[in-house]
């Protein structure tokens, strides 16, 4: 295989930039970004993130079996840039950001869009990223607005 190509034809794809919220055995609340999620089903409700093995988000979704997703709005790349590295929750904050809990206990974002929290259904255990199927069991909606892209950030994750 031809790697330059390999990767200019894996990085056509497109997607948006998530703020991916976890939690650890004892609730307490954790967060990073990432692309790497899609729908996979209409009913029942499926959406499937990959998680870099062996983060500290990985091990908590594998644990409590939960996540939430938070849609940032176009023109948010400072607060998603926030959540690029390890973090630790300082009260009801993460990098600064106010979550509260709903279903899961997993952080959700005032400052997002919307949300969807999610129950892991099934996992794909493959490569350095492994694949968490979840079930959308709650959702809300903060505001309208259009969502941020990979795309206007100028990162890449992918290749
Ligand atoms: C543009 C970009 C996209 C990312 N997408 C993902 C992703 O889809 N899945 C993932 O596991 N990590 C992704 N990451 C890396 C995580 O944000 C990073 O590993 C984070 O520190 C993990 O948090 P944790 O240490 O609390 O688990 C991405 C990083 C960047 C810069």
């Amino acid at each position: 295989m031809d790697a330059k190509a390999k990767k200019t034809a894996l990085r056509g794809i497109t997607y948006g930039l998530y703020i991916v919220g976890t939690k650890d055995e004892n609730g307490t609340a954790n967060a990073f970004a990432g692309n790497w999620l899609t729908q996979t089903s209409f009913n029942p409700p499926l959406v499937a993130v990959a998680v870099k093995v062996g983060t500290r988000s990985q091990e908590q979704i594998a644990k409590s079996g939960v996540f939430s997703v938070n849609i940032l709005e176009t023109g948010q790349k400072d607060m998603v840039t926030a959540f690029f590295k390890s973090l630790e929750p300082e009260g009801n904050k993460l990098a600064g950001y106010e979550f509260y809990t709903e279903e899961t206990g997993c952080p959700i974002f005032k400052d997002a869009l919307s949300f969807f929290e999610c129950k892991v259904v099934e996992k794909v255990e493959k490569g350095d990223h492994y694949i968490y199927v979840g079930e959308v069991i709650n959702a809300g909606v903060h505001r309208e607005g259009d969502p941020l892209t990979l795309k206007e950030t100028g990162f890449y994750y992918g290749g």
